[in-house]
């Protein structure tokens, strides 16, 4: 026995260490969703260097139709595309087919300064569909629910929620030292496990916690030690508020879900 001592002993530490490496790597896996997948992928892709600029300034870009480079949120899309496929076409080709298909047009754009890489031979077709939803996200193409949800969405914005929770609920912003590593959004599975039903939102939203939860002394651990902690709007919306931004969640769910 004393012989494999030092091997039960190794096998224990990796159990015991392993365990919450392992355990967020789950929750991360539990989170994830197209949005989130595409965000991920357009930091690796350079697209944030161009679409999210330095202090929001949108980068000057001489001959080209508008002069910018379009910054995104910026509500620059409707002056470049209609559609979900004029934006996947920018992706794949660096510009819609129409424009590349005018003489006139292909001709400025090779004069502009700078110019929108075509990233279809760099990236599978599940990728470039990952980066379609961001950039739909981001741009406001074609959301979940039109304006259904509307007012629920324009809550959530003009209360800071996505700065937490990801653009379009898409989670996966970091929080340190919480159990995750990252703030949960509302469209991944981790949103079901802490919120069951329309009165936990409602009781997360307006005292920034849940009773349920708050008896688990493992939760309690990390809500104590984690960097960022939900706020409480008790203040700041009423009922009627809440409802509609739970309306609107509950549709981003239902499109999340559709689109697998
Ligand atoms: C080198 C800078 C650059 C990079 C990197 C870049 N783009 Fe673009 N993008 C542009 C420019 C410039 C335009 C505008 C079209 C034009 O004027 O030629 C554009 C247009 C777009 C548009 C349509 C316009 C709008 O406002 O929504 C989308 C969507 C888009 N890009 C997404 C992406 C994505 C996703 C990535 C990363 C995979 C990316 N871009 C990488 C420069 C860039
Ligand atoms: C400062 C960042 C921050 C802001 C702003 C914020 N939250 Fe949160 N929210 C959190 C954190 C952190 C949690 C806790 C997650 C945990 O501990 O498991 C959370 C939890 C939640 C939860 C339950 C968990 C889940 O999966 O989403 C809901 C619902 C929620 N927030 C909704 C909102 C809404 C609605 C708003 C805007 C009115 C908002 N939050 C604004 C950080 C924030």
């Amino acid at each position: 026995m004393r012989r494999f001592l030092p091997l039960v002993l190794a096998i224990g530490l990796v159990a015991v260490v392993g365990i919450l490496p392992g355990l967020r790597w789950l929750l991360w896996q539990w989170e994830l969703n197209p949005v989130l997948r595409g965000r991920q992928l357009a930091e690796e892709q350079g697209c944030l260097s161009c679409h999210v600029p330095y202090r929001g300034t949108e980068i000057p870009n001489p001959n080209s139709r508008w002069g910018n480079v379009p910054r995104f949120q910026g509500g620059n899309f409707m002056m470049y595309g209609e559609s979900r496929q004029d934006l996947e076409e920018f992706i794949r080709f660096g510009a819609p087919r129409a424009w590349l298909d005018d003489p006139a047009v292909a001709e400025r754009l090779q004069t502009q300064r700078v110019r929108m890489p075509a990233y279809g031979d760099r990236l599978a077709d599940d990728e470039i569909s990952d980066l379609v939803a961001y950039a739909s996200a981001m741009e406001g193409v074609d959301l979940a629910g039109g304006d259904t949800v509307a007012a629920g969405r324009k809550l959530a914005r003009q209360h800071g929620c996505l700065s937490c929770h990801g653009v379009e609920g898409s989670g996966g912003l970091p929080n340190p030292d919480s159990l995750g590593g990252f703030i949960p959004g509302f469209v991944g599975r981790n949103f079901a496990d802490l919120v069951e039903n329309e009165a936990e939102f409602r009781e997360w939203v307006l005292d920034g916690t849940s009773s349920r939860l708050a008896g688990n002394p493992i939760v309690r651990h990390f809500w104590q030690r984690q960097a960022l902690s939900m706020p409480s709007y008790r203040d700041t919306l009423d009922d009627q508020q809440v409802t509609e931004i739970w309306k609107w969640v509950q549709e981003l769910r239902r499109s999340t879900a559709a689109a697998g």
